[in-house]
């Protein structure tokens, strides 16, 4: 079982260029399976989830080569219409593949999905969208048999939460549904964006991605297409973070700034100064962070869940009181013990975390207990006095590409062993 070792205290120097994201990634690679030819997608991270998604085509009979960061994925001979359990298991977002399976076939027989443990993650949005788009459900032995015997037909859907993968799964489904799609109160995501651009690239009519409403025009085929995956966010925010807390100064390369709005006045607010010039973001941060104004997670534009923890280890050595609401997933500071044991001072109570800053950390043997509470190890344990254990690490690896090597390219003391 491999470990992370952090021997804290360096400071962090130079420019490094920021992957592609994850999130945006595995969506398109599920909608893929609607495509005839072969489809391009250049800028795919390689992460463990993303394995999980190249087996998951491959089952259903895709055929998909990598080449570094390049993936090509030819979808013509897909026939297949069920997922195994143990591949479902292996993430979350497995689940976009249900529209995809229905919007290609029809039919589709699968299991309830996997992922990072961060609270109950229904998939109700899901399902009642589906019925609506004229999809039979059934719920037998824990597996769901989903049949939609006259086609999917477009019809107006109204999510009771902007959850970003029932947006997906309806996006990618509706593509090819007959009629016209309209989904109310739609997730505003960047990477509903991508998938939006990568679906309409293909061929697909869909209109107002990005915003609450969505409307899609079902076509009869898509094509294949070249599509580039947009710079990872939560991955940019991430890695401010580390230099955050070691006060460095560091360049991101390769990210958008505008998906970055609600992340950087918190940077700001902390006394680090961020400076944009293009695609590239340089932050610089004081020797001493300040505390923040509240953070409270919400959906895009809102602050971002998946930052939480990268800024939460942050503000545990920051000057005061930052205090945080998570509004999106119950159980979501499980982050919050392992950093008590490195010294942090968290008092946490259902959504609300208050963390009192302390002036320095220290080295611990700590448990990444999910895929952005791993990352929240390893800023606490850039800072810190002494060497921090991190065990757990294949939950890193989920979402994060060689991060000890980014790091230590950086200058940091980061080894995997
Ligand atoms: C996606 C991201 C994840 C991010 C999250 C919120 C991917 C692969 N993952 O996850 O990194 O943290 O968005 O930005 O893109 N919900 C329901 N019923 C449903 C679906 C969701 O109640 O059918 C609830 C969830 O329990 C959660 C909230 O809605 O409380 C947000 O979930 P959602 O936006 O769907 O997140 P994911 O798509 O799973």
């Amino acid at each position: 079982m491999s470990k992370l070792f952090v021997t804290g205290r360096r400071k962090l120097s130079g420019e490094v260029c920021v992957q592609g994201a994850k999130n945006s990634a595995l969506p398109i690679l599920a909608a893929t399976l609607l495509t005839r030819g072969e489809n391009t997608i250049h800028n795919c991270p390689e992460l463990s989830d993303i394995e999980a998604s190249i087996r998951i085509l491959r089952y259903l009979g895709c055929d998909v080569k990598r080449y570094n960061k390049t993936l090509l994925v030819k979808g013509d001979s897909a026939d297949r219409y069920d997922i195994p359990d143990e591949l479902m298991r292996k993430t979350r977002s497995s689940i976009v593949f249900l529209g995809a399976m229905l919007a290609r076939t029809g039919k589709a027989r699968l299991t309830f999905p996997g992922g990072c443990e961060i609270g109950p993650r229904p998939i109700d949005l899901h399902l009642k969208a589906f019925r609506k788009m004229g999809v039979s459900i059934r719920e037998k032995h824990g597996f769901l048999e989903c049949e939609a015997p006259k086609g999917l037909y477009g019809t107006k859907i109204t999510l009771s939460f902007p959850s970003v993968g029932a947006t997906e799964d309806i996006m990618i489904a509706a593509s090819l549904a007959n009629g016209t799609t309209t989904i109310i109160n739609a997730a505003r995501e960047p990477e509903i964006c991508d998938l939006a651009d990568y679906l309409n690239e293909c061929g697909a009519k869909i209109y107002g991605a990005g915003e609450g409403v969505i409307v899609i025009d079902g076509v009869n085929s898509l094509g294949a297409a070249q599509h580039t995956i947009i710079p990872d966010r939560i991955v940019a925010a991430t890695l401010m973070s580390c230099a955050a807390v070691t006060g460095s100064s560091i360049t991101l390369k390769g990210i958008i700034s505008s998906h970055l709005a609600s992340i950087i006045p918190a940077f700001e607010d902390a006394g680090c100064t961020v400076k944009i010039s293009g695609g590239n973001l340089k932050i610089n941060a004081p020797q001493k962070l300040e505390s923040m104004r509240t953070i409270r997670t919400m959906p895009y534009p809102g602050f971002p869940t998946d930052a939480q923890a990268p800024m939460l280890a942050a503000s545990c050595i920051a000057e005061g009181t930052t205090v945080f609401v998570e509004n999106i997933f119950e159980n979501r500071y499980r982050h919050t013990s392992e950093l008590v044991r490195m010294g942090a001072n968290i008092k946490t109570e259902g959504k609300v975390a208050v963390v009192q800053g302390v002036n320095s950390l220290y080295g611990a043997s700590v448990e990444a207990t999910d895929l952005r509470g791993g990352a929240a190890m390893v800023i606490a344990g850039l800072c810190a006095d002494g060497i921090t254990e991190i065990g757990g690490i294949k939950y890193l690896e989920r979402g994060y590409e060689g991060l000890e090597l980014t790091l230590s390219s950086l200058g940091a003391n980061i080894k995997k062993i």
